[in-house]
């Protein structure tokens, strides 16, 4: 049984007001609220634990180095990673694909390569690629969509070309909410020997993700959008492709031996992790990846896709409204704009009414001119949500309408 009313006891936030009304918090696209299991690890970490990893001969070292990888494992138990040297800490998505894309392009690809991406990428999977293009000359090719927020497959298959390198798309769009078929994609971009990228931060939280049965060669996510605190992520890479890839950074832990002369580079995954890691987030990722592993990834995504279907139904009753993302598998969010109502004035009235929605365009600037317009509002779900706050932010929707009328 999917008790929310218990879930909901996690997230002290939750029960917050704002200006006198119950906070209801539907940007989680952006980030979750974390569950006290996940912030209390991190002060009992700094209270008890705190030392730098990999480095002392002393007790809290060690103790603190069998935290940070025993969290690796559990992130690769997470996403069925074949081996922990598959698992590189990052900053977050952002950085995973900038590490990529900054590895791949200067150390496996030449003037003229090509890099398929798709019209609905977040700015963080298309300037990576452009800093690069500069860089080396490298070309990026768009895979566009149907009026749904689809992909077009038949599309897709034609951009490929003798020069194509690397396939580098998301599997949950943050403005649609379209889940990309990632796994036949990669299955089409195999069958030409190009490997491919999966931009996961907005699936994670979602959706069970085995990246051995996606057979990606890189999967990316962000912690704090699955429940875990900000600033650590993780760049999954199968051992193959990680080996190939050049450093990203130079620096401490990442080094085999270093002279003035030469330096070789550690094993995996510590060649990709120059400096102190973030050990005190890798404690608190594993701790909420233990903590939505017990409710369980296919309860989450079942009370979730219910959630949307219920959001979906009862938004469509309000009059003037415009859906953006009706894609066949979709998940928790919904972009909307209402008759001439701008997406700053939905959303700062809604704010009013307790409800936290997202406006703008949503880091995803070319997604924008393709649908014609300059923004959206975006309530996007979570594990907390309810059908009472999707009632609240429908009456809240049509009270702000009523204003503009
Ligand atoms: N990428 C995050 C979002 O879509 C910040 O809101």
């Amino acid at each position: 049984m999917y008790d929310v009313s218990k879930i909901r006891e996690d997230f002290p936030i939750l029960s917050r007001t704002v200006y006198g009304k119950p906070l209801i918090y539907l940007d989680n696209a952006a980030t979750t609220q974390k569950p006290r299991q996940v912030v209390e690890s991190i002060s009992d970490e700094y209270y008890s634990v705190n030392a730098n990893v990999h480095r002392g001969v002393h007790f809290l070292s060690q103790q603190a180095t069998e935290l940070h990888e025993g969290s690796r494992e559990t992130v690769r138990r997470f996403i069925n990673a074949r081996s922990v040297s598959e698992v590189v800490f990052t900053r977050g998505t952002t950085e995973s694909i900038n590490l990529v894309a900054s590895s791949f392009a200067g150390g496996l690809m030449k003037p003229g390569d090509e890099v398929i991406v798709s019209v609905m990428e977040h700015h963080s999977n298309i300037v990576p690629w452009q800093l690069q293009a500069e860089r080396f000359g490298i070309v990026l090719k768009v895979i566009p969509m149907d009026e749904k927020g689809e992909l077009l497959l038949d599309e897709y298959e034609k951009l490929f070309s003798e020069r194509t390198r690397l396939v580098s798309v998301t599997h949950v769009s943050n403005v649609l909410g379209t889940v990309n078929p990632v796994k036949r994609m990669i299955g089409m971009a195999h069958a030409k020997g190009v490997p491919v990228l999966i931009d996961g931060a907005q699936s994670i939280p979602h959706i069970p993700v085995d990246v051995q049965e996606l057979d990606a060669d890189f999967y990316v996510f962000s912690g704090h959008k699955i429940y875990g605190p900000t600033g650590i992520g993780v760049l999954y890479g199968k051992e193959k492709w990680l080996d190939r890839l050049p450093p990203y950074q130079g620096g401490g832990e990442m080094i085999q031996k270093v002279t003035f002369e030469k330096t070789t580079f550690n094993e995996l995954p510590f060649k990709f992790e120059a400096g102190t890691p973030d050990y005190i987030g890798s404690t608190a990722l594993a701790k909420a990846l233990d903590y939505v592993s017990a409710i369980g990834m296919e309860q989450i995504a079942e009370y979730e896709h219910g959630l949307t279907r219920y959001a979906m139904s009862r938004m469509k009753e309000i009059k003037g409204m415009r859906i953006f993302g009706e894609a066949e598998q979709k998940s928790g969010v919904i972009s909307f704009l209402v008759g001439n109502i701008h997406h700053f004035d939905m959303g700062t009235l809604l704010d009013r009414l307790g409800i936290a929605v997202r406006t703008g365009h949503h880091c995803a600037e070319p997604l924008m001119h393709r649908l014609g317009i300059e923004g959206t509002v975006r309530a996007s779900f979570a594990l907390y949500n309810t059908k009472e706050e999707i009632d609240t932010l429908v009456s809240g929707i049509e009270r702000v309408s009523r204003m503009f009328c």
